[in-house]
């Protein structure tokens, strides 16, 4: 399976914070926001990664990440010029997926949960048509909502509905069978001029073909689209790592557990890093994993 995170958009909400830099480039607490959803990729055993951003940030992206080698990925990267939409990705994308199944994750989202990587593995395992991962929220009109029927077949979708059926936020995390290049190379654009992944979703809806994941109450799931989300997000981690003594999305440490590199390799990483403390505790991970 391939990945893609769209870490596009001007980020125009959090100005002047992104007047300089790309959103995804942010500060979450200790590590820059795309730490997360590329952590989730890595949980879900891809290695191969597509990032998309505009013209201006791509290089800031290259700057931070590389090819990816350094922690036994292999990234690569493209221009997004406008914002056309999430389902855009699809056809910027399309010679990276091949003939391949691809997960598709908005560089905005925070994910953090017991066992996930395991939610994630089973998910990413034989997807035939697509699974959506849905979450409780008190405001679900702000986002797409879905609801499932007991054996986890999406049964209603709709985006930011005046009235949702339910409080099952679709999450910004999304696995495809290779079907998804046609439908969205067909998909017509919104009123809004753009090509909607809920659209995309729909399609797949209407073919009986679409699974809804709940990530349920004990997980969190956070977006960081505004000054106030973005904070606590960073309040959120501060918390967590403090408390536990673990690294959130540490791509250095889950490189190394998922075996794409050795701990010789994974200590050398922290060593450069090793005037912070994230630095020294990727260290730490390697010596005493
Ligand atoms: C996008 C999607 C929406 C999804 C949300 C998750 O919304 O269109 O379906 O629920 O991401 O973060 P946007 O953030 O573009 O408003």
């Amino acid at each position: 399976m391939k990945g893609i995170i769209l870490a596009g958009g001007n980020g125009t909400r959090l100005y002047p914070a992104t007047l300089g830099v790309s959103k995804q480039l942010l500060p979450v607490y200790d590590k820059p926001l795309i730490y997360h959803p590329l952590s989730v990729l890595m949980l879900a055993g891809i290695r191969e990664i597509l990032v998309i951003s505009t013209r201006r940030d791509l290089d800031g992206f290259r700057r931070l990440l590389g090819d990816g080698g350094e922690l036994g990925l292999s990234l690569c990267y493209a221009v997004q010029d406008e914002p056309r939409g999430l389902a855009d990705a699809f056809l910027i994308g399309a010679d990276h997926v091949g003939a391949d199944q691809v997960a598709l994750i908005l560089g905005d989202n925070v994910f953090h949960g017991p066992r996930f990587s395991e939610v994630l593995r089973t998910a990413a395992r034989g997807v035939d048509g697509c699974v959506l991962f849905g979450y409780p929220v008190h405001d679900p009109e702000r986002y797409a909502v879905g609801e499932a029927d007991d054996d986890g077949a999406l049964i209603s979708l709709e985006e930011k509905p005046r009235r949702p059926r339910s409080n099952r936020a679709i999450t910004g995390l999304y696995f495809y069978d290779n079907d998804v290049l046609d439908i969205a190379k067909n998909l017509r654009p919104s009123a809004r001029g753009e090509l909607e992944i809920t659209d995309v979703n729909l399609r797949y809806l209407a073919a009986g073909k679409a699974r809804l994941i709940d990530l349920g109450r004990g997980f969190v799931w956070l977006d960081t689209g505004t000054h106030e989300s973005l904070s606590e997000a960073g309040q959120y981690v501060r918390i967590m790592e403090n408390r536990q003594g673990v690294r959130i999305a540490c791509v250095e440490e889950i490189a190394l557990r998922m075996g794409f590199i050795d701990r010789e390799s994974c200590y050398r990483l922290g060593q450069r890093l090793a005037k912070s403390p994230y630095g020294r505790y990727v260290m730490e991970i390697a010596a005493h994993p």
